[in-house]
């Protein structure tokens, strides 16, 4: 019989690279992001297709507020748009959408758009969709340690846990970076806790099927030891057999 490969039940992705992919071209930067939603439309269906249930993704970090502001307003743009054309294909496809992030800052319109694409797709199963969006890990701990503070909860890392953005889904397996850097850049800075990493160069519009499953390889070949030893692993695997 085949080696069963794993399949990470959750994974998360820095999408970077859209700039770079775009300045390549002499087009705009704006022009890589639109590009980058197209590759993330198509990786959603990747991962649905490979069994994948939990995907997430960096789209917009607590940082990139410091980019020039005509940037800004363009990402905003773009996410707002795909929120009206996108969601009903999501529906078709079983994927319950989550945003995940300081929505505070965002206009009016776009809230609404976020809010409305949740109700819309909260009864679907198949996979579930984070896009981190004004999001930075450091918020993410900061404010759900206020709110325990504020309600009089005891601080545990179980508690803690329990009150950070992405308490509705288990830690990622593995955080797959594109676009070439090796930083976390302020993304799931708690969930990443034993992740694997997978950092890819290819930039993140032209990231497809034949990326992902190399990622996916290199997942696979990892040992997940979680402090314990190599022999430890291997025999408990035994003892499961
Ligand atoms: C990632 O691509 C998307 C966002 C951060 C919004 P970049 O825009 O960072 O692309 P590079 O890193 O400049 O190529
Ligand atoms: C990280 O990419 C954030 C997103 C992909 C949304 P950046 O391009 O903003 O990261 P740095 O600034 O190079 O670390
Ligand atoms: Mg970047």
């Amino acid at each position: 019989m085949a080696e069963q490969v794993a399949v990470p039940r959750h994974i998360a992705i820095v999408m970077d690279g859209n700039g770079r992919w775009a300045s390549r071209r002499f087009l705009p930067r704006i022009a890589g992001h639109k590009q980058g939603v197209d590759a993330l439309k198509r990786i959603v269906k990747a991962c649905a297709s490979r069994h994948v249930p939990v995907l997430t993704v960096f789209a917009f970090s607590s940082e990139n507020w410091n980019r020039p502001a005509e940037e800004v307003s363009g990402l905003m743009d773009i996410l707002a748009l795909a929120l009206a054309r996108e969601v009903s294909q999501l529906q078709r496809d079983g994927v319950q959408l989550h945003f995940v992030g300081d929505r505070e800052a965002l206009s009016a319109r776009v809230r609404k758009g976020l809010e409305d694409a949740e109700v819309a797709t909260a009864g679907n199963s198949l996979l579930t969709l984070n896009v981190c969006f004004n999001y930075g890990g450091r918020w993410d701990i900061a404010s759900a340690a206020a709110r325990l503070a504020a309600a009089g909860t005891p601080i545990t890392e179980e508690s803690l846990s329990g009150a950070l953005a992405l308490a509705h889904c288990a830690d990622p397996d593995l955080v797959i970076r594109t676009g070439g850097e090796k930083r976390l850049s302020n993304f799931l800075l708690w969930q990443a806790a034993y992740s694997e990493l997978c950092f890819s160069d290819v930039l993140w519009p032209d990231f497809d099927e034949a990326a992902l499953d190399a990622a996916l390889q290199e997942y696979a070949s990892r040992e997940r030891r979680f402090g314990q030893t190599s022999q430890q692993i291997a025999e408990s695997t035994e003892t499961r057999r």
